[in-house]
């Protein structure tokens, strides 16, 4: 590991890659949006403290593409099928909105009319839910990130509109943070500069401007943006990236990657309930397994952060094929095979990442070559990539999937040792995590976390899995208006009000392990 600070924003570009493909968008949006959001700021004159803010406001703007992707499921079906055209809907235009409720479902026959009758029927409140979640989470990572007051306050604001008909929370003209604003005009000129050239971008500012958009935001980018976009088209906007944070550049402390990972890790897990924690107890796992193989410090850091975003890939697949119940379709299978392929793909736009990116996209590699992305066999696995493999799969058999439920420590191990067996994990690897899997400590806790009685926490393990009042009634035996009273209390103890934030929350405290 390097030992000096790490640059922050070229590990944070690298990681919008995985929020592009979050939104079905292409993996340089964020950073292209980045780019040209700071250079209006600039051309704003806003001071440099100000345009860092709408830098990271905007490299991180879909910091919340996880939270709401369970529910999108069930409204939508395939949401990343149908988010790229929500993102460029003008909601106040009717013609748009309308469009994009057709779009409900895409196919035919039954499962359209499904979707569609469940988007109507959950109406304006759930689809404000659905956008409430995307802002209270991607506040909360960035506070995680340590980002400051301008960037959280950038990302909560992250749907509002000039004209105060945004769906999340109302706000309207100056009362919405300077960095959404700027981030707003600039996502979308990217979107329709991709569809239809500069000329499309600044049609759709105009029309959009003093409804959608702030007014001088506009202006400005009327001077400078069309120019802007077109030098961008010829650009390596990997390094203009970097060259447009304003100076002094962030950095952190090589220790503090792994909180940084940890983010991501949980933005990760957030795609369905069932893999809420995984990531991190993976990291947990794979790490203490390899301080028993006695592997040299560097490796086992190495091995932890990988680990954490070993599964980053998984955002650019539909949450409908994770939460599939039933066997996946040939197609299906094909696009969960490629998840490793994108984590690596990821990682390797970041030099300090680089490193990591084999080890995490070879995690479901097998010893006799029977695994993917790679087909690699034993001796091209590097030794933390095997332990990974073995910890990834330990940890994801002791949790509930949609098509089984979790296996008791035991019968976990005893599968594992089966696969070992079969030839697809190395031995030595599967003793050692079988090994760390029995040392973990019961957690003793003097205190929960935000004043949480015991009973709290038990209500809030449901509700993140997305369990509705009456199954957490009938799980815990309360009635229904007791869990309901928790819920409420819950969500104003942790200053929340979605099922998406109060997973962040729970995972951000290891309350699902
Ligand atoms: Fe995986």
């Amino acid at each position: 590991m390097v030992t000096d600070g790490l640059r922050l924003a070229d590990i944070l570009a690298a990681l919008s890659v995985a929020t592009d493909l979050g939104m079905g968008q292409e993996p340089e949006k964020a950073v292209r949006s980045c780019l040209v959001a700071t250079h209006l700021a600039r051309a704003s004159d806003l001071p440099e403290h100000a345009v860092g803010d709408v830098f990271y406001t905007a490299l991180l703007q879909h910091l919340g593409c996880t939270a709401p992707a369970h529910e999108w499921s069930y409204l939508f079906g395939d949401g990343l099928a149908t988010t790229p055209q929500a993102e460029r809907t003008d909601g106040a235009n009717r013609r748009e909105a309308l469009a994009l409720l057709m779009s409900a479902g895409r196919g035919t026959g039954v499962r359209r009319f499904r979707h569609l009758a469940r988007t109507v029927a959950a109406g304006e409140q759930g689809s404000r839910t659905v956008l409430l979640s995307v802002c209270e989470v991607g506040a909360r990572m960035s506070e995680r990130l340590g980002l400051g007051e301008g960037v959280r306050l950038g990302l909560r604001h992250s749907l509002e509109r000039w004209d105060g008909n945004g769906e999340a929370y109302g706000l309207a003209a100056e009362d919405i943070a300077l960095p959404a604003r700027f981030t707003a005009l600039a996502t979308q000129a990217v979107i329709f500069d991709r569809l239809g050239g500069p000329d499309a971008a600044l049609e759709m500012a105009r029309r959009r401007a003093g409804g959608w958009f702030d007014p001088a935001v506009t202006t400005t980018f009327e001077r400078v943006g069309p120019d802007l976009l077109r030098r961008l088209a010829e650009t390596d906007v990997w390094a203009a990236v970097l060259a447009a944070e304003p100076q002094p550049a962030r950095q952190i402390a090589p220790a503090r990657l792994d909180e940084v990972a940890r983010v991501f890790a949980d933005m990760v897990d957030l795609l369905t309930p069932f893999t809420l924690g995984h990531s991190s107890g993976v990291a947990e796992l794979a790490a203490a397994a390899a301080e028993r193989l006695r592997l040299p410090v560097g490796s086992v850091d190495r091995l932890r952060v990988a680990a954490l975003l070993h599964d980053l890939g998984r955002v650019a697949i539909a949450g409908v094929v994770w939460e599939k119940p039933r066997a996946l379709s040939s197609t299906e299978w094909e696009q969960v095979r490629l998840h490793p392929y994108y984590t690596e793909r990821i990682l390797v736009r970041s030099a300090i990442l680089e490193p990591l990116a084999r080890i995490a996209g070879m995690h479901h590699e097998r010893q006799d070559g029977s695994g993917y992305h790679h087909g690699a066999s034993a001796a091209q696995i590097p030794a933390e990539a095997r332990l990974l493999a073995v910890a990834d799969a330990y940890q994801a058999m002791t949790q509930d999937r949609p098509y089984r439920a979790g296996l008791a420590p035991l019968a976990a191990v005893e599968q594992i040792e089966a696969a070992a067996r079969a030839g697809w994990f190395d031995p030595e690897c599967t003793r050692a995590v079988i090994e760390a899997a029995g040392q973990h400590p019961t957690q003793v806790r003097s205190a929960w976390p935000a004043g949480l009685s015991e009973r709290e926490v038990d209500v809030l393990r449901l509700m993140a899995r997305g369990l509705s009042n009456r199954q957490i009634a009938e799980t815990l035996v309360i009635s229904s208006r007791t869990a309901e009273h928790h819920v409420q209390h819950i969500y104003t103890k942790i200053g929340a009000s979605t099922r998406a934030a109060a997973a962040m929350f729970a995972m951000e405290h290891g309350l699902l392990r």
